[in-house]
């Protein structure tokens, strides 16, 4: 088999590339690991930076988004037991977020391409990435029980945190920056119509509370526990007990409905540095991870793309290079802003234990700034929507 651009992984990050690349007439196949079940019921953030919403609608998969996505132009920081709004779009130049799953968005995608033709493949095995120092790459993976080759031109690692594209990469070739958080988020789906209209970010002394949404049917809720915590030891009782303790204030009070999922994630910040050698080119997870607060992962990875897709159309129409060779370095600025940003608003809204009461008072003094000061809110809020320039 040979294709233009072997794509690995069908996250937001490969399908979104797939796409982009198809609409510009250039070829490639989309290999994933898991099956395309696994992969569109994955649930998994659901804010869509203005910027992000905009790319779905101009790569042609935005119909859906624009009729079942919710646009949120505010959200509420929630601290001392009162609900401050932070007016995103008044602050942010109009700017507004759209709430739509990246469930959602990846279902949008598979179907587009699987309707559209060009490659995708579900369920291989044993990817690995060979000759990507040379002009000819390739990607080696079992498919159906076969053994198969597929060359390429230029290889995309779009396989996320766990995935074999940056190991790949020599070890020396890369810097790679890390921090861990001794915090995890316990997440519920729930079949219950949101008890606020646009997102609560509550500090708490017990613990960060989220309250989001995916539909006005679903709730989508989080409650900050241990990294290590076992969800064995959260019946849907005591999650609620806690989401009513967190969230609640006076005058309002948390709906409960049926449970639909629920699930434990870690947190950490990621970045490798570059995001390129040679013919490989790294993009979304791959390449870094942002704690979830903040919702910057899918964001990311869309932005990621959309610089290589352009990268890719220059050299494939004009033989220019310049957009591939300069990719690493522009994705990076986004990337570092975003994980300052996920970092800051992590630190800023979680109970740390290792912070002490110095830590505790710091945290209530920003919130209390960014609430009663507009300079501090409109960094927020830029920083929330998306800053089109970084
Ligand atoms: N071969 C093929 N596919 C693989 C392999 C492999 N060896 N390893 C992983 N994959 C697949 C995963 O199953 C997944 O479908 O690569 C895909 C990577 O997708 P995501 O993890 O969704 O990452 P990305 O597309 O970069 O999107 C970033 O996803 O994890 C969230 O917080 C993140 O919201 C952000 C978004
Ligand atoms: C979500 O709805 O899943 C969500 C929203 C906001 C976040 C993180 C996750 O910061």
């Amino acid at each position: 088999m040979r294709t233009q651009v072997g794509i690995v992984g069908a996250g937001p990050a490969g399908l979104m590339l797939g796409r982009l690349l198809e609409q510009a007439g250039i070829e490639s196949v989309v290999l994933e690991n898991r099956s395309r079940d696994y992969v569109e019921q994955r649930i998994r953030a659901g804010v869509l930076e203005q910027g992000t919403a905009d790319m779905l609608v101009s790569a042609g998969v935005g119909d859906r988004m624009r009729r079942e996505g919710i646009v949120h132009h505010g959200i509420e920081l929630q601290y001392d037991g009162e609900r401050h709004r932070i007016p995103l779009s008044d602050l942010a130049g109009g700017r507004a977020i759209v709430i739509y799953g990246q469930t959602e968005v990846v279902k949008d995608l598979i179907a587009a391409r699987l309707a559209s033709g060009p490659p995708l493949l579900f369920d291989v095995d044993a990817v690995s990435v060979a000759g990507i120092e040379s002009q000819r790459p390739s990607i080696r993976f079992t498919h159906g029980g076969g053994a198969q080759t597929l060359d390429c031109d230029f290889v995309a690692g779009c396989d996320g945190f766990h995935g074999v594209c940056r190991p790949a990469i020599p070890a020396g070739a890369l810097r790679t920056f890390e921090r861990g958080y001794p915090f995890g988020w316990l997440g519920i789906l729930a079949a219950v119509a949101p008890s606020n209209d646009e997102l609560i970010y509550a500090h708490n002394e017990r613990g960060f509370a989220l309250l989001s949404l995916r539909s006005p049917e679903l709730s989508r809720l989080y409650i900050q526990c241990r990294p290590d915590e076992d969800i064995a030891e959260w019946p849907d009782a005591r999650i609620w007990e806690e989401l009513h303790a967190r969230l609640g204030i006076d005058g309002w009070s948390l709906a409960e409905g049926p449970v639909l999922e629920k699930g434990i994630t870690g947190m950490r910040s990621f970045v490798t540095e570059p995001m390129q050698y040679g013919r490989l080119f790294l993009a979304g997870d791959a390449a870094h991870i942002v704690p979830p607060t903040g919702a910057k992962g899918l964001n990311l990875a869309i932005a990621d793309v959309k610089l290589l897709a352009a990268g890719l159309v220059d050299y494939y129409e004009r033989g220019d290079r310049r957009g591939l060779e300069a990719y690493s370095a522009a994705c990076l600025r986004r990337v570092w802003r975003a994980e300052h940003f996920s970092w800051w608003m992590t630190s800023m809204l979680h109970r740390d234990d290792t912070a002490g009461d110095f830590g505790l008072v710091l945290q209530l003094s920003q919130l209390r700034y960014l609430t009663t000061s507009t300079a501090a809110a409109t960094t927020l809020a830029e920083n929330y929507v998306g800053l089109e320039t970084v």
